[in-house]
């Protein structure tokens, strides 16, 4: 029988999800397949005990129920320390597991850039910095956070037992780093005039990493490639998170680049 898999969000009529599954399922001859369901907070409990009780093979949850998520799965350390959770697996229990921070780690290393012993300035405090800030610690990266309201970037670094620094810094701050990454919404459409860094504070050297991917080329990544730093685009975390639970669920190699190409077509 079909193997059933999902995201829950809500909103979620724009999930790209979908596509990149169903694209991999395809690929692989898997008889599965992955839809979108509109969750309301109130029912996210039932949701994933349905899910469960009727032998779905796995989700994936998004905005807004990725920390309330972990009340209702037995999350793994990382997902337990970011205090939330994009993907379940049904395999062993309910399983809580974050794989946000893993896509981010893969996309650099996609581009040559590895992390460990990097210095890395974080940009953002909200849930994707989170995410990314604890996996990028524990691999051994030298994490500061910046944030543009400064008490929660005290607050994660505190969380994670990192850095923690003024945005109005920045300029100083990459004089010694390998690498930025742009973990806010900022350049994200319809807002694509915004950005974190103009071209005068990036350099050579420097990897300039957008977890944005709407638009694919951000004003933040024209100004990395004006800089002559190193421009890497949100669409490889998107497809790598997806990628990773991909694995969790099925224990197969997921086929990455039909992943992208969906993801792209998605995106036009
Ligand atoms: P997500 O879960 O996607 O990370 P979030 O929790 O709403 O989203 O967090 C959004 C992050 O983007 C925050 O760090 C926010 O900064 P504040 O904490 O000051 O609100 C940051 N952000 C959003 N728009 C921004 C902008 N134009 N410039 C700088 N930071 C921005």
């Amino acid at each position: 029988m079909k193997k059933v898999f999902g995201v829950l969000g809500d909103p979620i009529e724009h999930s790209l999800s979908p596509a990149m599954h169903n694209a991999a399922f395809r690929e692989l001859e898997m008889d599965c397949e992955y839809h979108a369901f509109r969750v309301r907070h109130k029912y996210l409990k039932n949701a994933i005990l349905g899910a469960q009780a009727m032998g779905f093979g796995g989700l994936n949850i998004t905005v807004p129920h990725k920390e309330k998520a972990l009340e209702f799965t037995n999350p793994d350390t990382l997902a337990r320390r970011i205090g939330a959770v994009n993907t379940v697996s049904f395999n062993d229990g309910i399983r809580g597991h974050n794989t946000d921070g893993l896509g981010a780690e893969m996309a650099l290393l996609e581009a040559g850039v590895g992390i460990n012993a990097s210095n890395v300035v974080l940009v953002g405090a909200g849930g994707a910095a989170r995410a990314i800030a604890f996996h990028f610690a524990e691999k051994g990266a030298g994490v500061t956070i910046a944030n543009r309201t400064p008490e929660k970037a005290e607050v994660l670094a505190e969380d994670v037992g990192c850095s923690h620094a003024g945005l109005e810094n920045l300029k100083e701050l990459l004089q010694d780093s390998d690498i930025l990454i742009n973990a806010t919404s900022a350049g994200m459409h319809p807002h694509i005039d915004s950005t974190i860094a103009s071209r005068d504070i990036l350099h050579p050297g420097l990897a300039v990493f957008d977890i944005v991917y709407n638009p694919l080329q951000t004003k933040l990544l024209h100004q990395a490639e004006l800089a002559g730093a190193k421009p890497i685009g949100g669409v490889a975390m998107l497809v790598h998170q997806g990628a990773e639970a991909f694995r969790i669920w099925t224990g197969q190699k997921p086929p990455v680049e039909v992943m992208r190409n969906a993801v792209l077509e998605g995106l036009g």
